[in-house]
């Protein structure tokens, strides 16, 4: 039996506890999606967690779905995250980045020469995203071509190696959310013929190729992947969401990855107990590094932790709550989340919020 608070390994990754940094869009990178110097101090005053899952990084240009958000594709930006990556070292931190690409839930204003978000099929979202302008819907997608499909795969084990070379200690694949690989693994959102859709076998080809990709490139113990198998946020639904993530759930354990990071809710999007009697099940047939998240507060993610779970991440109460380890391990009382400085800004709502040591 293991606990919240004892160092565990995933992979080649060894973490200190097991209270994870879950993933979280901040929108403060700078326009050309170099992350902005303030996410250095952002992420080492969160060196406390076992693990630091970075905010979704873009892997290439098309990839990018909301206005100033971070990306790993040029030497500015491996540059940038460097100075990340050594600062949480230096503070005993262990940090891995998201690799992510929106597909469709993207606007025409944010890519390069305002081209079409890409997707399995030309499948608008009934979703929306911020740009330059402010909120908006998405823009309609383009169906990708089997060529265009092989690219991203080289795309993604090129970032993964980019991740590397800017000094993290492992990559998440982010296929998760609603986002490109979720769009390909579900069934509203791919209605292709060929070898990427139809049945769970086909619509779960992209994410693994994707997951072999970045392995043979940084190694297995280096990668993680994040699925969302009850989730519907980004207008995603599958309705073989048992057979497809049993599939997936199989394929990824034979991989023997460092982790698999599962979205068991969403903030807004609550599962029924028919989603959750899902997740559980899923859970159960899962041998490997199983990371739960969404919705756990100190004890249930004790139990988590107690019943098998390798670690719990948390978002929100990560934010408001920079020590936040610390805080459940003494059960102190915990920062109130100001939810108007989520996205955008600069160090208010993001490096202001206080440590025990430091609060009044
Ligand atoms: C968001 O920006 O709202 C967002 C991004 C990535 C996720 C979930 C939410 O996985």
């Amino acid at each position: 039996m293991s606990t919240l608070f004892e160092p565990g390994k995933l992979g080649d990754i060894d973490v200190k506890n097991r209270v994870f940094m879950a993933p979280l869009t901040r929108n403060r990178a700078h326009p050309d999606g170099t992350p902005h110097q303030l996410a250095v101090e952002y992420y080492t005053q969160r060196a406390s967690a076992g693990l630091i899952i970075s905010e979704g990084v873009q892997i290439v240009p098309m990839a990018k779905g909301y206005v100033n958000t971070p990306g790993i594709h040029n030497a500015k930006q491996i540059a940038a995250w460097k100075d990340i990556t050594d600062a949480v070292h230096t503070k005993g931190g262990k940090i891995v980045l998201q690799l992510w690409h929106v597909g469709r839930i993207s606007h025409t204003s944010l890519l390069p020469d305002g081209n079409a978000p890409l997707a399995p099929s030309a499948i608008q979202a009934d979703a929306g995203t911020f740009t330059e302008e402010g909120p908006t819907n998405v823009s309609s997608p383009r169906e990708l071509t089997v060529a265009e499909i092989e690219v991203i795969v080289t795309e993604y084990a090129n970032a993964a190696q980019a991740s590397i070379d800017a000094g993290v200690d492992g990559v998440e694949v982010h296929g998760a959310n609603g986002y490109l690989l979720n769009q390909f693994i579900s069934t509203n959102t791919n209605d292709r013929t060929d070898a990427y859709g139809g049945s769970p076998e086909n619509r779960s080809k992209l994410l693994l190729d994707v997951v072999d990709a970045v392995s043979d490139r940084i190694g297995r113990g280096r990668v993680g992947v994040r699925l969302s198998p009850t989730g519907t946020f980004n207008d995603i639904h599958d309705a073989e969401a048992g057979a497809t993530y049993s599939h997936l759930f199989a394929e990824i354990d034979k991989r023997d990855l460092a982790f698999l990071h599962v979205v068991e809710a969403f903030p807004g999007f609550e599962p029924s107990a028919e989603e959750q009697q899902l997740n559980q099940s899923l859970r159960k047939t899962f041998s490997g590094n199983y990371i739960a998240n969404g919705g756990y507060d100190g004890a249930s993610a004790a139990a988590a932790v107690e019943n098998g779970a390798v670690a719990v991440s948390f978002g929100r109460m990560f934010i408001s709550n920079p020590d936040l380890p610390e805080r459940l391990r003494l059960g102190a009382e915990l920062n109130v989340l100001d939810d108007t400085t989520l996205y955008g800004g600069s160090e208010k709502g993001y490096t202001d919020y206080p440590a025990l040591s430091s609060a009044a």
